[in-house]
């Protein structure tokens, strides 16, 4: 099976829906941003803050570029899809999912996460328009899923009912 992607906005629930997607189709899940961390010693916030965004957008690419083409789950970081050699790439090897999850709930996931240096000091508004900003990025894949009000267990479901 060719390698499947995960994509969508911060706070969508990739890393999470990806593991279990993991579980039930009995494959390797793996995270571009953990990957980073590992490869760098460093967390995603302080590569951000030493180095900056431009930075960690080639630490991203590299990293996308040396991962498995097949049979395996890739939870990607929500700014993947902002440079075309990656949507490129992981449309040649694979098929991508879009998970999506609507403002408000995202914003409710995020805003207050230290972790993640995009959304931390950013209003719901300035939230909106980066969304709004990649939404044709995101809208060009193979699935996407509304994770509106479902269970983990359905969006997995439904997941695999849509997978090729
Ligand atoms: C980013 C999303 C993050 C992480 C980095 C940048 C973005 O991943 O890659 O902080 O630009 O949307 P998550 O989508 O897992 O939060």
């Amino acid at each position: 099976m060719k390698a499947i992607y995960l994509t969508g906005f911060m706070g969508a629930g990739k890393t999470t829906i990806g593991e279990q997607l993991g579980i039930e189709l009995s494959l390797p899940v793996i995270d571009t941003d953990k990957e980073i961390e590992k490869k760098q010693g460093l967390t995603i916030k302080q590569i951000f803050e030493q180095y900056g965004e431009a930075y960690f957008r080639e630490l991203e690419t590299e990293i996308l570029k040396t991962l498995p083409s097949e049979n395996v789950i890739i939870t990607t970081g929500g700014g993947i899809v902002i440079k075309r050699e990656n949507r490129e790439l992981m449309k040649n090897n694979g098929q991508i999912i879009l998970l999506h999850a609507e403002i408000d709930v995202v914003y409710e996931r995020i805003h207050a996460d230290p972790n993640r240096p995009i959304a931390s000091k950013k209003s719901k508004q300035q939230l909106a328009s980066l969304y709004l900003s990649r939404k044709s990025f995101y809208e060009d894949c193979t699935i996407k899923i509304e994770t509106g009000n479902k269970s983990i267990a359905e969006i997995v479901k439904d997941m695999i009912l849509r997978l090729k």
